[in-house]
């Protein structure tokens, strides 16, 4: 639903530029008013009256023109929705990332404090640059969206990762930002994530497949929908909330408690393993036999503890099952007396671990079973957090 919505966005002097003319035509299609920048640079690839046509509105270059009042970036700042940058070039995603306004559309993006997606295109090998890597986590971590690009053949003849990513998964992108609605908004959600990691020895650890993506897609979700969130994680993010970096299940459990009894909501998306090592070894375990043997002991069971100690929280567990996930999702929903069960059926390739996308089952407590259709794990993670948040 864009109708009415204001859409802003800015072109970089990137080959990619014209591809932007038919997403003007596909937002315009949807309801949306559309105002475009341009960087000098983008003229290059696309004309102006092109832009001004599609948008049917004037395009921007420079920063000072006579008939306004209000500076140009400030004015065109406030006026929109939600600000796209595509195809963001390497130059124009450094500038933001250091806070220079040497341009108009980097102005704007210095004095707008909506969501903003950035849309890279690049050649692979500026893709690959650490500078340009920098960046990008920079931007992350101030709460830009950034859409990877894609690998293909590019315009400057190499095939590699730095096409920019398909117009589809951009329109998408914008259209699920524009729609988020502020339900979160008072309330602190809790987020664990990843797979934990419980030493051995120095060297060695026992951990699973778990990505953390699920989880951080929807603490990012949780944050645009207006929440204060915590995200407890076993992986390396940059976001614009708080992240505690845990290593094992005790650290996560100390994390969690410590946030419990300020929490609205707790999501345990980690894959916590359910059992260490009885003794780790300070040195490294040297080759011996041709057998060893570990000893292990179980963890605690998080999950299990805080719906046990819970006040006014509402509790969400996850469950990766690799067979009769029903049967298994209704059994622990009932074990672990949680308010809702998000089970995820691991036996499938293209869904769940490491994957970007998911399907998953939102089993309450009374055991009403409610399937979401396979679709980009923030889309899902969105759905789940307004699926609990209304219930
Ligand atoms: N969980 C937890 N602490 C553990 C194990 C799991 O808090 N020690 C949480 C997970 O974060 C998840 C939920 O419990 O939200 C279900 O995890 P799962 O591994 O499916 O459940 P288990 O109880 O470990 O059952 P099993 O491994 O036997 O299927």
């Amino acid at each position: 639903m864009m109708q009415n919505k204001h859409i802003l966005i800015g072109i970089t002097g990137g080959i990619a530029a014209y591809k932007i003319c038919s997403l003007i035509r596909d937002f315009k299609k949807s309801g949306a008013e559309v105002k475009v920048i341009v960087t000098p640079n983008a003229l290059n690839f696309v004309t102006k009256l092109t832009l001004q046509n599609l948008s049917q509105n004037e395009v921007y270059e420079g920063e000072f023109t006579p008939q306004n009042w209000k500076p140009e970036h400030i004015s065109l700042s406030d006026w929109a929705d939600i600000m796209l940058i595509a195809p963001a070039t390497a130059n124009t995603i450094g500038k933001i990332a250091q806070g220079i306004a040497d341009n108009l559309l980097t102005s704007v993006a210095c004095a707008f404090s909506k969501k903003m997606i950035v849309a890279p295109a690049m050649n692979c090998n500026m893709w690959q640059n650490e500078s340009v890597q920098k960046n990008l986590k920079t931007l992350q971590a101030r709460g830009i969206e950034y859409l990877p690009p894609e690998e293909g053949f590019l315009a400057c003849g190499y095939v590699g990762k730095g096409r920019l990513c398909s117009l589809e998964k951009i329109f998408n992108a914008v259209d699920e930002a524009l729609n988020y609605s502020e339900t979160l908004k008072g309330e602190k959600v809790v987020i664990t994530a990843g797979g934990t990691i419980e030493e051995i020895d120095p060297v060695r650890y026992i951990s699973n497949y778990s990505s953390g993506k699920m989880g951080l897609a929807l603490a990012k979700s949780a944050h645009d929908m207006g929440a204060e969130v915590v995200l407890i994680t076993t992986k390396d993010v940059e976001c614009p909330f708080r992240i505690i970096k845990v290593k094992s299940a005790l650290e996560m459990e100390e994390a969690v408690k410590d946030e419990f009894d300020t929490a609205d909501y707790i999501i345990m998306a980690a894959a916590v393993a359910d059992y260490k090592v009885k003794e780790y070894s300070q040195q490294k375990i040297k080759k011996g036999e041709d057998t060893i043997t570990l000893e292990l002991v179980k963890n605690p069971d998080i999950l299990a503890e805080l719906c046990q100690n819970k006040t006014s929280q509402i509790i969400v567990g996850f469950c990766a099952e690799s067979e009769n996930l029903i049967e298994n999702a209704k059994a622990k929903i009932l074990k672990k007396g949680c308010d809702f069960l998000v089970a995820n059926d691991i036996s499938r390739k293209d869904i769940g671990f490491n994957s970007d996308e998911n399907e998953v089952t939102i089993l309450d407590k009374n055991i009403n079973i409610t399937k979401l259709e396979k679709a980009s794990k923030s889309v899902i993670a969105r759905k789940i957090l307004e699926w609990i948040s209304t219930k």
